[in-house]
């Protein structure tokens, strides 16, 4: 069949169109809608920015190396999304909690799913490098009864600001790493070191543009949690340390008042009391 004049007629002016009208007719958010959508966006931005072929070539070089810098100890699509405020803002669309639940917010490209089970009370520093923190909390449902034998996954910064999987060859494996139970009061405990602000990693492709770009590049000083219970939506979340002076400069837009706690000088060292409060997962919803 001979194509009708539209269909040769690529412009600037037609060029999304033109890739819209060979997608079949859709529903709302099916996979030919938001692929329309991206081109229109990705046309749109390129109308605009008018890059040259070699700029171009630059970007899909970028892609590339994003792609190469991903393994299973560093996700740097994780890291992109995230400092791009892309991870932030799904959350936020998709965050319909309570008000006195506990938020979700970013999880960050340092995660490991397996993480050592460990008795309560077990001190998570492998290298003893830092002050101490005994870190104390529960897990409770939003009537305030307790949840037990909730799952608490918790994994941190050393005193320097690394992730034990940034620094394979200085730090233990599992260093500042640790999953435990709560108990039948839905309480759990364990030792670690206070954690410090860092700077995200600027060793890779994204960094390296943020930092190319001077875009601020500075986390304040937290500890993540991953708390699941099965009934209940899987919290993800981080805990921040209110005296940092950097909580509003936050590269990834993931500090929310609700998550800003007090350490508790003890001693030499620091105290922490946590309570996270987890909502019942909603029927068919993703826990
Ligand atoms: C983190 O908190 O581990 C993190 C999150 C996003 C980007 C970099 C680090
Ligand atoms: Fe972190």
């Amino acid at each position: 069949m001979t194509p009708g004049p539209m269909a040769l007629n690529f412009s600037e002016a037609t060029s999304h169109d033109m890739f819209a009208q060979r997608l079949p007719p859709s529903r709302d958010n099916s996979l030919p809608q938001v692929l329309a959508a991206a081109v229109t966006h990705l046309h749109t931005l390129i109308r605009e920015v008018r890059p040259t072929q070699a700029e171009w070539r630059q970007v899909i070089e970028f892609l590339t190396d994003v792609g190469h810098a991903s393994d299973e100890r560093r996700q740097e699509w994780v890291l992109l999304s995230d400092l791009l405020g892309a991870s932030a803002l799904v959350e936020e669309i998709n965050s319909r909690r309570p008000k006195t639940a506990t938020p979700n917010t970013v999880r960050g490209p340092f995660f490991r799913a397996d993480v050592p089970q460990l008795a309560l009370g077990s001190n998570i520093s492998l290298d003893g490098i830092g002050e101490t923190l005994d870190v104390s909390g529960r897990a409770q449902d939003l009537d305030g009864d307790p949840i037990a034998n909730a799952e608490i996954i918790t994994w941190q910064a050393n005193a320097q600001g690394f992730y034990e999987n940034q620094q394979p060859d200085l730090q233990p494996e599992f260093n500042l790493r640790g999953g435990f139970r709560t108990d039948s009061d839905g309480r759990f405990h364990y030792r670690t070191i206070k954690p410090c602000g860092y700077g995200v990693p600027d060793d890779g492709p994204v960094g390296k543009l943020l930092r190319q770009a001077g875009y601020p590049l500075r986390r304040p000083a937290h500890l993540h949690f991953m708390i699941k219970a099965p009934g209940f939506e899987t919290i993800t979340t981080h805990i921040y340390d209110g005296s940092d002076p950097h909580l509003a400069e936050d590269a990834i837009f993931a500090v929310k008042p609700e998550l800003v706690r007090t350490f508790e000088p003890r001693g030499k060292g620091w105290l922490l009391d946590l309570t996270f409060v987890m909502v019942r997962a909603r029927q068919g919803a993703e826990i």
